[in-house]
Protein backbone atom coordinates (compact mmCIF):
# COMPACT_ATOMS: atom_id res chain seq x y z
CA UNK A 1 0.00 0.00 0.00
CA UNK A 2 1.38 3.45 -1.48
CA UNK A 3 0.40 7.05 -2.59
CA UNK A 4 -0.20 7.45 -5.56
CA UNK A 5 2.04 9.32 -8.11
CA UNK A 6 1.02 11.66 -10.89
CA UNK A 7 1.93 10.81 -14.33
CA UNK A 8 -0.41 13.43 -16.10
CA UNK A 9 2.51 16.09 -15.27
CA UNK A 10 4.71 13.34 -16.70
CA UNK A 11 6.35 14.33 -20.49
CA UNK A 12 4.41 11.92 -23.05
CA UNK A 13 6.16 9.26 -23.99
CA UNK A 14 3.95 8.48 -27.08
CA UNK A 15 2.60 5.41 -25.29
CA UNK A 16 -1.11 5.31 -24.30
CA UNK A 17 -3.31 3.20 -23.00
CA UNK A 18 -6.55 2.64 -24.09
CA UNK A 19 -9.39 2.52 -21.38
CA UNK A 20 -13.46 1.82 -21.55
CA UNK A 21 -15.56 3.08 -18.50
CA UNK A 22 -18.12 0.75 -17.34
CA UNK A 23 -20.87 2.13 -15.56
CA UNK A 24 -21.71 6.43 -16.20
CA UNK A 25 -23.40 7.40 -13.10
CA UNK A 26 -21.60 10.06 -10.62
CA UNK A 27 -18.17 8.29 -10.61
CA UNK A 28 -18.15 7.08 -14.31
CA UNK A 29 -18.74 10.51 -15.34
CA UNK A 30 -16.08 11.85 -13.28
CA UNK A 31 -13.55 9.04 -14.20
CA UNK A 32 -14.59 9.62 -17.93
CA UNK A 33 -13.93 12.98 -17.91
CA UNK A 34 -10.77 12.92 -15.91
CA UNK A 35 -9.48 10.26 -18.23
CA UNK A 36 -10.60 12.46 -21.87
CA UNK A 37 -9.07 15.25 -20.51
CA UNK A 38 -6.80 15.31 -17.39
CA UNK A 39 -4.90 12.25 -18.55
CA UNK A 40 -2.18 12.38 -21.41
CA UNK A 41 -1.21 8.84 -21.59
CA UNK A 42 -4.95 7.79 -22.17
CA UNK A 43 -7.44 7.38 -24.44
CA UNK A 44 -11.11 7.12 -23.65
CA UNK A 45 -12.60 4.56 -26.80
CA UNK A 46 -15.43 3.80 -24.88
CA UNK A 47 -18.51 3.86 -22.68
CA UNK A 48 -20.97 1.81 -21.50
CA UNK A 49 -23.49 2.00 -19.39
CA UNK A 50 -27.95 0.49 -20.26
CA UNK A 51 -29.22 3.84 -18.38
CA UNK A 52 -31.34 6.34 -20.74
CA UNK A 53 -29.51 8.97 -18.43
CA UNK A 54 -26.43 7.99 -19.06
CA UNK A 55 -26.54 7.78 -22.72
CA UNK A 56 -28.29 11.42 -22.34
CA UNK A 57 -25.33 12.65 -20.30
CA UNK A 58 -22.94 11.27 -22.76
CA UNK A 59 -24.20 12.44 -26.03
CA UNK A 60 -24.09 15.97 -24.26
CA UNK A 61 -20.60 15.60 -22.62
CA UNK A 62 -18.34 12.78 -24.89
CA UNK A 63 -20.73 13.02 -28.13
CA UNK A 64 -17.46 11.73 -29.85
CA UNK A 65 -17.01 8.88 -27.68
CA UNK A 66 -18.20 5.28 -28.54
CA UNK A 67 -21.29 4.35 -26.65
CA UNK A 68 -21.85 0.72 -25.48
CA UNK A 69 -25.24 -0.49 -23.60
CA UNK A 70 -23.49 -4.24 -22.56
CA UNK A 71 -20.21 -4.94 -21.11
CA UNK A 72 -19.60 -8.13 -22.87
CA UNK A 73 -19.31 -5.82 -26.13
CA UNK A 74 -16.33 -3.73 -24.12
CA UNK A 75 -15.11 -6.95 -23.41
CA UNK A 76 -14.79 -8.35 -27.03
CA UNK A 77 -13.29 -4.94 -28.04
CA UNK A 78 -9.98 -5.16 -29.61
CA UNK A 79 -9.51 -1.56 -29.19
CA UNK A 80 -9.67 -1.78 -25.73
CA UNK A 81 -6.90 -2.28 -22.78
CA UNK A 82 -8.17 -1.66 -20.13
CA UNK A 83 -11.58 -0.61 -17.95
CA UNK A 84 -12.44 1.23 -15.53
CA UNK A 85 -15.41 -0.42 -13.65
CA UNK A 86 -17.86 2.78 -12.00
CA UNK A 87 -20.43 0.35 -12.25
CA UNK A 88 -23.46 -0.24 -9.40
CA UNK A 89 -21.51 -2.27 -6.23
CA UNK A 90 -23.34 -5.37 -6.68
CA UNK A 91 -21.72 -5.96 -10.09
CA UNK A 92 -18.12 -5.70 -9.30
CA UNK A 93 -17.27 -9.02 -9.07
CA UNK A 94 -18.60 -10.41 -11.89
CA UNK A 95 -17.57 -7.73 -14.32
CA UNK A 96 -14.10 -8.04 -12.94
CA UNK A 97 -14.12 -11.50 -13.20
CA UNK A 98 -15.49 -10.62 -16.92
CA UNK A 99 -12.81 -8.53 -17.51
CA UNK A 100 -9.66 -10.44 -16.35
CA UNK A 101 -10.62 -13.17 -18.39
CA UNK A 102 -10.94 -11.45 -21.92
CA UNK A 103 -7.92 -9.75 -21.04
CA UNK A 104 -8.32 -6.24 -19.90
CA UNK A 105 -6.43 -4.58 -17.03
CA UNK A 106 -9.16 -3.52 -14.44
CA UNK A 107 -9.32 -0.35 -12.11
CA UNK A 108 -12.18 -1.02 -10.01
CA UNK A 109 -14.31 0.80 -7.75
CA UNK A 110 -14.47 0.16 -4.03
CA UNK A 111 -15.87 -1.90 -2.73
CA UNK A 112 -15.45 -5.87 -5.01
CA UNK A 113 -18.79 -7.22 -3.57
CA UNK A 114 -21.43 -6.88 -1.17
CA UNK A 115 -20.53 -9.17 1.13
CA UNK A 116 -16.84 -9.74 1.43
CA UNK A 117 -17.24 -13.31 0.67
CA UNK A 118 -17.65 -12.69 -2.82
CA UNK A 119 -14.75 -10.33 -3.33
CA UNK A 120 -12.08 -13.98 -2.45
CA UNK A 121 -12.47 -15.31 -6.30
CA UNK A 122 -11.95 -11.60 -7.53
CA UNK A 123 -8.79 -11.20 -5.06
CA UNK A 124 -7.75 -15.25 -6.24
CA UNK A 125 -8.18 -14.09 -9.51
CA UNK A 126 -6.57 -10.85 -9.45
CA UNK A 127 -3.52 -12.32 -8.50
CA UNK A 128 -3.35 -14.43 -10.97
CA UNK A 129 -3.56 -13.09 -13.59
CA UNK A 130 -1.04 -11.50 -16.07
CA UNK A 131 -2.68 -7.85 -15.91
CA UNK A 132 -3.27 -5.11 -13.73
CA UNK A 133 -6.34 -4.97 -10.94
CA UNK A 134 -6.25 -1.60 -8.65
CA UNK A 135 -8.57 -0.97 -6.90
CA UNK A 136 -10.32 2.61 -5.81
CA UNK A 137 -9.08 3.81 -2.61
CA UNK A 138 -8.21 7.60 -2.48
CA UNK A 139 -4.80 7.73 -0.29
CA UNK A 140 -3.91 11.66 1.19
CA UNK A 141 -0.38 11.36 2.63
CA UNK A 142 -0.59 11.66 6.14
CA UNK A 143 1.63 8.55 6.57
CA UNK A 144 4.60 11.09 5.95
CA UNK A 145 4.10 12.25 8.77
CA UNK A 146 7.35 11.06 11.93
CA UNK A 147 6.43 9.19 15.24
CA UNK A 148 4.45 5.73 16.08
CA UNK A 149 0.36 6.24 15.24
CA UNK A 150 -1.12 5.38 18.08
CA UNK A 151 -4.51 6.76 17.76
CA UNK A 152 -6.88 7.70 14.13
CA UNK A 153 -9.53 9.30 14.34
CA UNK A 154 -11.13 9.06 10.93
CA UNK A 155 -14.57 11.29 9.99
CA UNK A 156 -16.80 11.10 6.82
CA UNK A 157 -19.54 12.79 6.72
CA UNK A 158 -21.72 12.69 3.44
CA UNK A 159 -24.40 15.92 3.03
CA UNK A 160 -27.85 14.88 4.04
CA UNK A 161 -29.64 13.93 0.75
CA UNK A 162 -33.62 15.74 0.59
CA UNK A 163 -33.52 14.89 -3.42
CA UNK A 164 -34.31 10.89 -2.29
CA UNK A 165 -31.58 9.86 -4.55
CA UNK A 166 -29.72 8.11 -0.98
CA UNK A 167 -32.83 6.48 -0.27
CA UNK A 168 -33.06 4.70 -3.12
CA UNK A 169 -29.20 3.81 -3.25
CA UNK A 170 -29.23 2.97 0.64
CA UNK A 171 -30.80 -0.92 -0.29
CA UNK A 172 -27.43 -1.56 -2.71
CA UNK A 173 -24.87 -0.05 -0.75
CA UNK A 174 -24.18 -2.34 1.58
CA UNK A 175 -24.51 -0.09 4.84
CA UNK A 176 -22.81 2.59 6.36
CA UNK A 177 -19.53 0.72 7.30
CA UNK A 178 -19.10 -1.38 3.69
CA UNK A 179 -20.20 1.85 1.20
CA UNK A 180 -19.16 5.29 3.31
CA UNK A 181 -17.12 3.66 5.57
CA UNK A 182 -14.46 1.33 4.03
CA UNK A 183 -12.49 4.59 2.56
CA UNK A 184 -11.67 5.04 6.17
CA UNK A 185 -11.00 1.70 7.15
CA UNK A 186 -8.29 1.32 4.20
CA UNK A 187 -6.99 4.29 4.58
CA UNK A 188 -6.58 3.11 8.70
CA UNK A 189 -4.98 -0.05 7.58
CA UNK A 190 -2.36 2.41 5.01
CA UNK A 191 -1.56 4.76 7.87
CA UNK A 192 -0.33 1.85 9.99
CA UNK A 193 1.44 -0.14 7.40
CA UNK A 194 -1.31 -2.44 7.16
CA UNK A 195 -1.79 -3.85 10.07
CA UNK A 196 -4.24 -7.05 11.56
CA UNK A 197 -7.58 -6.05 12.76
CA UNK A 198 -7.62 -7.39 16.40
CA UNK A 199 -11.53 -6.50 17.41
CA UNK A 200 -13.83 -3.92 16.41
CA UNK A 201 -16.84 -2.41 18.21
CA UNK A 202 -19.40 -0.59 16.13
CA UNK A 203 -22.72 1.39 17.05
CA UNK A 204 -25.01 3.89 15.38
CA UNK A 205 -28.37 5.83 15.20
CA UNK A 206 -30.53 6.88 13.22
CA UNK A 207 -31.40 10.63 12.95
CA UNK A 208 -33.06 11.81 10.05
CA UNK A 209 -33.90 8.59 7.80
CA UNK A 210 -36.16 6.57 8.84
CA UNK A 211 -36.17 4.61 5.63
CA UNK A 212 -32.59 2.98 7.00
CA UNK A 213 -34.26 1.14 9.88
CA UNK A 214 -36.04 -1.92 7.30
CA UNK A 215 -32.60 -2.24 6.44
CA UNK A 216 -30.93 -2.72 9.52
CA UNK A 217 -28.85 -0.05 8.29
CA UNK A 218 -28.10 3.78 10.20
CA UNK A 219 -27.46 7.24 9.22
CA UNK A 220 -24.51 7.47 11.72
CA UNK A 221 -21.98 5.01 12.59
CA UNK A 222 -19.74 5.75 15.68
CA UNK A 223 -16.64 2.38 16.03
CA UNK A 224 -13.49 1.59 17.51
CA UNK A 225 -10.97 -0.67 15.57
CA UNK A 226 -7.72 -2.09 17.29
CA UNK A 227 -5.15 -2.97 15.63
CA UNK A 228 -2.91 -5.85 16.83
CA UNK A 229 -0.69 -3.47 17.67
CA UNK A 230 -2.33 -2.04 19.99
CA UNK A 231 -3.05 0.93 17.80
CA UNK A 232 -6.66 2.47 17.75
CA UNK A 233 -8.85 4.15 14.97
CA UNK A 234 -12.32 5.54 15.73
CA UNK A 235 -15.01 5.88 12.74
CA UNK A 236 -17.52 8.62 12.54
CA UNK A 237 -19.60 7.76 9.63
CA UNK A 238 -22.30 10.18 8.90
CA UNK A 239 -24.91 10.57 6.10
CA UNK A 240 -26.61 13.68 7.79
CA UNK A 241 -23.81 16.40 7.68
CA UNK A 242 -25.61 19.90 7.33
CA UNK A 243 -22.60 21.72 6.15
CA UNK A 244 -21.44 19.81 3.06
CA UNK A 245 -18.82 17.31 2.91
CA UNK A 246 -16.89 16.99 5.15
CA UNK A 247 -13.62 14.06 5.23
CA UNK A 248 -11.32 14.36 8.24
CA UNK A 249 -8.31 12.47 9.38
CA UNK A 250 -6.60 13.09 12.67
CA UNK A 251 -3.24 10.86 13.60
CA UNK A 252 -1.81 10.97 16.78
CA UNK A 253 1.91 9.71 17.08
CA UNK A 254 4.50 9.39 19.59
CA UNK A 255 5.75 12.65 18.45
CA UNK A 256 2.99 15.03 17.99
CA UNK A 257 -0.27 15.09 15.63
CA UNK A 258 -0.76 15.21 12.12
CA UNK A 259 -4.91 16.56 10.51
CA UNK A 260 -5.87 16.18 6.97
CA UNK A 261 -8.96 18.38 6.90
CA UNK A 262 -11.71 18.83 4.02
CA UNK A 263 -10.74 22.04 2.34
CA UNK A 264 -13.15 24.80 2.47
CA UNK A 265 -14.43 25.55 -1.36
CA UNK A 266 -15.26 29.30 -1.08
CA UNK A 267 -12.29 31.54 -1.37
CA UNK A 268 -14.01 34.71 0.25
CA UNK A 269 -14.23 35.23 4.09
CA UNK A 270 -17.28 37.72 5.24
CA UNK A 271 -16.51 39.39 9.05
CA UNK A 272 -19.54 41.17 10.29
CA UNK A 273 -21.64 41.10 12.95
CA UNK A 274 -22.77 37.12 12.85
CA UNK A 275 -18.61 36.16 12.94
CA UNK A 276 -16.46 34.86 11.07
CA UNK A 277 -17.37 32.78 8.22
CA UNK A 278 -16.91 31.62 4.59
CA UNK A 279 -20.60 31.88 2.72
CA UNK A 280 -21.68 29.53 -0.15
CA UNK A 281 -22.08 25.28 -0.35
CA UNK A 282 -20.00 23.22 1.08
CA UNK A 283 -17.38 21.16 -1.24
CA UNK A 284 -19.18 18.02 -2.19
CA UNK A 285 -16.95 14.72 -2.07
CA UNK A 286 -15.70 15.22 -6.22
CA UNK A 287 -14.71 18.76 -4.39
CA UNK A 288 -12.48 17.57 -1.68
CA UNK A 289 -11.01 14.57 -4.01
CA UNK A 290 -10.90 16.13 -7.32
CA UNK A 291 -7.32 15.65 -7.48
CA UNK A 292 -7.20 12.43 -6.37
CA UNK A 293 -9.33 11.20 -8.61
CA UNK A 294 -7.50 12.97 -11.35
CA UNK A 295 -3.95 10.97 -9.72
CA UNK A 296 -5.79 7.80 -9.41
CA UNK A 297 -6.37 7.18 -13.03
CA UNK A 298 -2.84 8.76 -14.05
CA UNK A 299 -1.72 5.90 -11.70
CA UNK A 300 -3.48 3.54 -12.92
CA UNK A 301 -2.51 4.26 -16.47
CA UNK A 302 1.07 4.11 -15.57
CA UNK A 303 1.26 0.50 -13.58
CA UNK A 304 -0.21 -0.68 -16.72
CA UNK A 305 2.04 1.17 -19.34
CA UNK A 306 5.12 0.90 -17.12
CA UNK A 307 4.71 -2.40 -15.87
CA UNK A 308 4.38 -1.80 -12.35
CA UNK A 309 2.65 -3.35 -9.10
CA UNK A 310 -0.83 -1.63 -8.23
CA UNK A 311 -0.71 0.63 -5.39
CA UNK A 312 -3.99 -0.22 -4.31
CA UNK A 313 -4.78 -3.88 -4.69
CA UNK A 314 -7.69 -6.52 -4.11
CA UNK A 315 -6.06 -8.07 -1.53
CA UNK A 316 -6.26 -4.85 0.35
CA UNK A 317 -10.06 -4.27 -0.79
CA UNK A 318 -10.80 -7.55 0.87
CA UNK A 319 -9.20 -6.73 4.28
CA UNK A 320 -10.77 -3.69 4.34
CA UNK A 321 -13.90 -5.65 3.22
CA UNK A 322 -13.33 -8.29 6.51
CA UNK A 323 -13.46 -5.20 8.25
CA UNK A 324 -16.43 -3.64 7.40
CA UNK A 325 -18.16 -6.92 7.75
CA UNK A 326 -17.33 -7.04 11.43
CA UNK A 327 -18.25 -3.97 11.91
CA UNK A 328 -21.70 -4.53 10.01
CA UNK A 329 -22.06 -7.48 12.46
CA UNK A 330 -21.01 -5.94 15.65
CA UNK A 331 -23.74 -3.05 14.53
CA UNK A 332 -26.26 -5.50 13.96
CA UNK A 333 -25.50 -7.96 17.41
CA UNK A 334 -24.20 -4.75 20.01
CA UNK A 335 -21.53 -7.29 20.57
CA UNK A 336 -17.49 -6.30 19.77
CA UNK A 337 -15.88 -9.03 17.46
CA UNK A 338 -12.57 -10.32 17.43
CA UNK A 339 -10.36 -11.70 14.61
CA UNK A 340 -8.32 -14.57 14.22
CA UNK A 341 -4.00 -14.49 13.14
CA UNK A 342 -4.93 -14.60 9.93
CA UNK A 343 -6.81 -11.50 9.86
CA UNK A 344 -10.75 -13.36 9.88
CA UNK A 345 -13.53 -12.02 11.81
CA UNK A 346 -14.78 -14.30 14.18
CA UNK A 347 -18.99 -14.12 13.64
CA UNK A 348 -20.83 -16.21 15.70
N1 LIG B 1 -14.12 6.09 -4.75
C1 LIG B 1 -15.10 6.85 -4.28
O1 LIG B 1 -14.87 7.81 -3.55
C2 LIG B 1 -16.51 6.56 -4.67
C3 LIG B 1 -17.47 7.56 -4.57
C4 LIG B 1 -18.78 7.26 -4.97
C5 LIG B 1 -19.09 5.99 -5.44
N2 LIG B 1 -18.13 5.03 -5.51
C6 LIG B 1 -18.44 3.66 -5.99
O2 LIG B 1 -18.67 3.76 -7.39
C7 LIG B 1 -19.71 2.86 -7.79
C8 LIG B 1 -20.75 3.64 -8.57
O3 LIG B 1 -21.29 4.63 -7.71
P1 LIG B 1 -22.09 5.87 -8.30
O4 LIG B 1 -22.31 6.77 -7.17
O5 LIG B 1 -21.43 6.35 -9.54
O6 LIG B 1 -23.48 5.13 -8.67
P2 LIG B 1 -24.57 5.61 -9.74
O7 LIG B 1 -25.80 4.88 -9.34
O8 LIG B 1 -24.57 7.09 -9.88
O9 LIG B 1 -24.02 5.01 -11.15
C9 LIG B 1 -23.94 3.64 -11.42
C10 LIG B 1 -24.12 3.46 -12.93
O10 LIG B 1 -23.83 2.10 -13.26
C11 LIG B 1 -24.72 1.73 -14.32
N3 LIG B 1 -24.75 0.28 -14.41
C12 LIG B 1 -25.36 -0.61 -13.59
N4 LIG B 1 -25.13 -1.87 -14.00
C13 LIG B 1 -24.34 -1.78 -15.10
C14 LIG B 1 -23.76 -2.73 -15.98
N5 LIG B 1 -23.92 -4.05 -15.80
N6 LIG B 1 -23.00 -2.29 -17.01
C15 LIG B 1 -22.81 -0.97 -17.22
N7 LIG B 1 -23.34 -0.01 -16.40
C16 LIG B 1 -24.10 -0.41 -15.37
C17 LIG B 1 -26.04 2.38 -13.91
O11 LIG B 1 -26.92 2.48 -15.03
C18 LIG B 1 -25.56 3.73 -13.40
O12 LIG B 1 -25.54 4.71 -14.43
C19 LIG B 1 -20.26 2.23 -6.50
O13 LIG B 1 -19.77 0.91 -6.39
C20 LIG B 1 -19.72 3.10 -5.38
O14 LIG B 1 -19.43 2.33 -4.21
C21 LIG B 1 -16.85 5.31 -5.16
Amino acid sequence: MTSYTTASDRPADGKRLRVAVLGCGRMGQRHALNLHNLTPRAHLIALCDPSPAAARWAASHLPDIRLHTDPEEVFASSDVDAVIIATITATHGPLTLRAIEAGKHVLLEKPIALDVDDARPVVAAAESARIKVMLGFLHDHLRESSGKVYLLKSTTQDPYDTTGFFVQYAPHSGGIYTDCGIHDIDMSRWLLGGERPKSVYATGSITLVPELAALGDVDNGLAVITFASGAQCTLHLSRTGMGGYESVVEAYSTTGKAVVDTPAVARVAVTDGQGRRLPGAGPSYIDRFGDAFVREVAAFVDCVLDDTPVPTTARDALQAGLIAKALTHSLKTGLPVVFDGDGEPLLS
